[in-house]
């Protein structure tokens, strides 16, 4: 067989929040097609990696407060276990936050300038100048200039679906804190996409997208390639740009970048040469991306590889978007779903199967219906396939000591009818068909099924225990090759089969291999049926998730940074409350007296008298920044201010020290 070198990518997830059941498209379509081709025998490789850098994770990390090189760190534990919950089976799981990725970028960007690609522009950008921070569109929210409609991003309207820039809209709002943004000057790194509007013309054949993406490239061609704004300007969590001032290459130009870096992690790791995979024509690399970037993988990508020379991609292939239950993937109704809240409830491979039956290799949506998908997995997985090999392999063992014996001559035909489907079974993997090779799987199954019912073993076995077992042994050998062309789809089931037929593991040419005169142990229960139960479960927690995270949304974004020095200019001591008393006129202030030690005593209006009476109060340790400036207030003067947490109202929640804690001990 001729050996082909395959390099397989999915595309690096955002290192920001989850990973959900509409990732797990791509990645589960990836893997499946990179197992059937390992099991060709062919050395294929599948290399991914978080993508780590730009303001969200930034943003994001803030939030959490740690540093983004934390957080990034925290998701990618997560990250690795969810894959493996889901038998995605990388080569190579790494991040774009990595020096092998920075070397990468560098190169790149000196073969971009060097061959003069790059051109230096000042433009004028949202800045946030409370956040001291330039704005993506994406964090930019304000009222569309079209349609009127409230609380829209900066690049377009989600109700009338105008595009336009974050300056058109009317009162623009920074989506952190709210404050208007101001366009500030800057000077940025362009790529001059245009300079390769011949090569990627001629490179975007059907050769190398799906034909249904040349006519969407082509209105973009017919639009003309804009410069692509490859900088930005600090502060920036990514690369910083060789030679320049505060500028760091923008996301998208790292992240494709980890594609190679990625490789070369591995490569370092297993003694591989990299330039046999990056610039080597005998080397095939396949991208496997969603439908909403393509622009970055259909042309910025291409040119850069074209700019620096290496490998062009052999294919882009572009899936679509998945629905659940018909709808875009909405929070309220749950369908906001966590690969790691789905497996907690159902079996993860479930979902490849079923995903696999809707897969066909084409840019249309998908849609994960939890009926149907209920009906599905009970009636295909449970109810044709692993009931063949529970029940055959029980009579087998309960009536006929475990052993197989050779298939008959009557029944050789039908198991050579299987074997035959073979070929195509595995064609239909290579053209990422896979829901007409599930569908061809399930028909097999049908014919196996119906072959078990028309011999009949359970009556059978009292007049011809032969007999019988030459039909549990057809039987069982034609599960067995059923459970082989599952293989890329239910790894784990085929590695159970494995283990209990004590076979190797399959490969495609293990349909010459034979079970016939073999000791077979009795199957486990193989797949457990799905309950609606286990749905509405993960349904439920899904939501409760949401609203928790909801709810940690809505805190108050962190206070630009500051030093130890800036805190410690607040003086804040112990006092005890030795008085406490409404103020006649004042809706929502009390006049204490605290003392703070050292015979010092403050005079302070505190606005809590909607969350505390002044006779609880008396006697209270509190505490309280003791150098405020005095100020002048209606009803005297206010010489420092009790320390509250809350939202107010009700809600206000004097924090007091530990005991132990006297009147004047200072704050550290
Ligand atoms: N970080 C970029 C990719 C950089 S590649 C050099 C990114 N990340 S992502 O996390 O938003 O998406 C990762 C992949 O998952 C993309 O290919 C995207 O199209 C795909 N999907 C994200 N949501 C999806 C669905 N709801 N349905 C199907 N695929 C989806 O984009
Ligand atoms: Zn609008």
């Amino acid at each position: 067989m001729n050996k082909r070198k395959i390099l397989v990518t999915s595309a690096l997830p955002y290192a920001n929040g989850s990973l959900h059941l509409g990732h797990l498209v791509e990645y589960i379509q990836t893997d499946v097609w990179v197992r059937a081709h390992k099991m060709s025998g062919h050395n294929c490789r599948y290399m991914c990696a978080d993508d780590t850098h730009g303001t969200p994770v930034m943003i994001s990390a803030a939030k959490a407060g740690l540093k983004p090189e934390e957080y990034i760190s925290k998701i990618h534990k997560e990250r690795i276990e969810d894959f493996k919950k889901f038998r995605v089976n990388f080569d190579n799981y790494y991040t774009t936050h990595s020096k092998e990725n920075k070397e990468f970028c560098s190169l790149i960007f000196k073969a971009m300038k060097e061959k003069g690609h790059i051109k230096e522009q000042e433009i004028s950008q949202m800045y946030c100048e409370n956040e001291k921070i330039f704005l993506p569109d994406r964090f930019i929210k304000g009222t569309c200039p079209k349609c009127g409609a409230q609380d829209q991003y900066g690049d377009a309207c989600e109700k009338c679906g105008a595009t336009y820039e974050p300056y058109d809209l009317t009162d623009s709002g920074c989506a952190m804190c709210g404050s208007k943004p101001v366009l500030k000057k800057t000077v940025h790194y362009f790529f001059k996409l245009g300079d390769f509007q011949d090569g990627l013309q001629e490179w975007l054949s059907e050769k190398h997208v799906q034909n249904e993406m040349l006519n969407k490239l082509k209105e973009w061609f017919g639009e003309g390639l804009k410069d692509w704004d490859i900088s930005r300007d600090a502060p920036y969590f990514g690369f910083e740009i060789p030679d320049s001032e505060d500028k760091y290459f923008y996301v998208w130009v790292d992240a494709p970048v980890g594609y190679m870096a990625s490789t070369k992690n591995w490569c370092d790791k297993n003694g591989e040469d990299f330039n046999s995979w990056w610039k080597n024509p005998d080397t095939e690399i396949y991208h496997f991306i969603g439908k909403d970037i393509v622009y970055f993988h259909c042309l910025f990508w291409p040119a850069m590889l074209m700019c620096s020379d290496y490998n062009l991609p052999s294919k882009v292939f572009v899936h679509g978007f998945l629905t659940v239950n018909g709808e875009k993937m909405s929070k309220s109704r749950g369908t906001f779903i966590k690969g790691s809240t789905f497996a907690k409830y159902i079996n993860p491979e479930f979902l490849r199967y079923y995903y696999s039956c809707k897969l066909s290799g084409t840019t249309s949506d998908l849609d994960l219906n939890f009926e149907d998908f209920k009906a599905r997995i009970n009636s295909d997985i449970v109810g044709k396939i692993a009931n063949l090999g529970v029940r055959t392999s029980a009579i087998l063992s309960k009536r006929l000591q475990s052993s197989t014996c050779s298939i008959a001559e009557e029944d050789r035909e039908l198991v050579e009818s299987i074997k035959a489907a073979c070929p195509k079974i595995t064609e239909l993997y290579e053209n990422l068909d896979y829901s007409k090779a599930m569908r061809e799987i399930c028909r097999l199954a049908d014919t196996a099924n119906k072959f078990i019912e028309d011999s009949a073993p359970w009556t059978l076995i009292k007049s011809d225990p032969q007999k019988t077992r030459e039909k549990l042994t057809a039987a069982l050998e034609i599960f067995r090759l059923l459970i082989l062309y599952l293989k890329p789809v239910t790894p784990c089931l085929a590695e159970t089969i494995e283990k209990y037929f004590n076979i190797t593991p399959m490969t495609w040419d293990s349909i010459n291999e034979s079970i016939e005169n073999k000791t077979i142990e009795k199957l486990p229960h193989l797949a457990q049926r799905i309950e609606s139960e286990d749905i509405e479960k993960m349904i439920k927690e899904t939501i409760e998730e949401n609203s928790n995270e909801a709810k940690k949304e809505t805190i108050e974004p962190l206070a630009p940074e500051c030093t130890i020095d800036d805190f410690l200019k607040v003086d804040l001591r112990v006092g005890t409350i030795t008085s406490a008393e409404n103020i006649e006129g004042a809706k929502a202030l009390l006049r204490l007296k605290v003392d703070i030690g050292g015979g010092i005593e403050k005079n302070i209006f505190a606005g809590i008298k909607s969350a505390y009476s002044p006779e609880d109060l008396v006697g209270t340790k509190v505490v309280i920044a003791a150098n405020l400036k005095p100020r002048k207030m209606r009803f005297g003067i206010s010489e420092g201010m009790v320390i509250a947490a809350g939202e107010g109202g009700q809600n206000i929640f004097l924090l007091r020290p530990d005991k132990g804690a006297k009147n004047g001990d200072k704050i550290h």
